[in-house]
């Protein structure tokens, strides 16, 4: 059976500011992603580059998606940025539950909120989870529970392709590659999550849900990271950023 492609999301964080530079990243991008069989690229930039973004990939294989979401529906909200906003600047998924949103004070609770928002738009989540620390007793694997579980729960069935769940230890993000989670620990986890999922949503869906790594992936370790790590996809920061390291990535993950 032909195995899924492995997809790589490029959360752009505040790293790339301008309309200028997003552009000719997307150019480069679909130029150069064409070659990279099995890999499917996609990109989340900041709101005020999603149009940019949006019109750049239009009709390419790469998605577009937003960093966050406003866990509000109504009008009067400042500064915030709806659901159905993303929806019509054209995004496809958005993250949920980053850990630099959780560090700002977003709560399991608003993290069900968005995830429930984004999924009511027809969107789909990409939702991060990982722990801050590692202990011996194991306490880390409770937290992804816990996390996993708030946002799960009470939200019935998901649709295939709706649910995307990135695993991003918080003390391996934004470091280089030797400090990145060793492939071995990667594959545990990836297993806990599944086990985990199928707690909480139908079985056969929960084995189908995407489990991407994230935390310091760059082109020296995604490769032995989607192997040995058994993941589906590689959520990427820094490495992101310019076009040469992200599409570096994209070409050691091709068949
Ligand atoms: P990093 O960030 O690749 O810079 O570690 C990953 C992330 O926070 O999504």
């Amino acid at each position: 059976m032909a195995k899924k492609s492995t997809l790589v999301v490029g959360n752009w964080k505040m790293y790339v500011t301008s309309p200028d530079v997003a552009k000719k990243f997307t150019a480069t991008l679909r130029r150069k992603s064409r070659a990279f069989a099995g890999v499917d690229a996609a990109l989340a930039p900041s709101f005020t580059l999603l149009p940019t973004v949006v019109a750049g990939l239009k009709g390419s294989t790469s998605k577009v998606g937003a960093q966050d979401v406003s866990e509000f529906t109504d009008h009067a909200r400042t500064g915030e940025v709806s659901g159905a906003m993303l929806k019509s600047a054209g995004v496809q998924f958005v993250i949920v539950g980053h850990s630099e949103r959780r560090a700002m004070g977003e709560s399991n609770d608003i993290v069900r909120t968005k995830l429930k928002e984004v999924l009511a738009q027809g969107l789909t989540v990409l939702l991060c989870v990982g722990e801050r620390e590692r202990d011996d007793n194991g306490t880390y694997l409770s937290f992804i529970e816990e996390q996993l579980g708030s946002a799960l729960s009470g939200m019935g069935p998901i649709k295939p392709g709706k649910l995307i769940i990135a695993y991003e230890p918080v003390w391996a993000i934004g470091k280089s590659a030797q400090d990145a989670m060793k492939p071995a620990e990667v594959r545990e986890m990836s297993i806990f999550i599944k086990k985990t999922l199928t707690q909480h949503l139908d079985r056969a869906a929960a084995l189908k849900v995407p489990i991407l790594y994230g935390g310091s992936v760059e082109a020296t370790n995604a490769k032995a990271l989607i192997k040995e790590g058994d993941v589906n996809g590689l959520l990427v920061g820094h490495a992101s950023a310019e076009v040469e390291s992200f599409v570096a990535i994209l070409s050691s993950l091709a068949k």
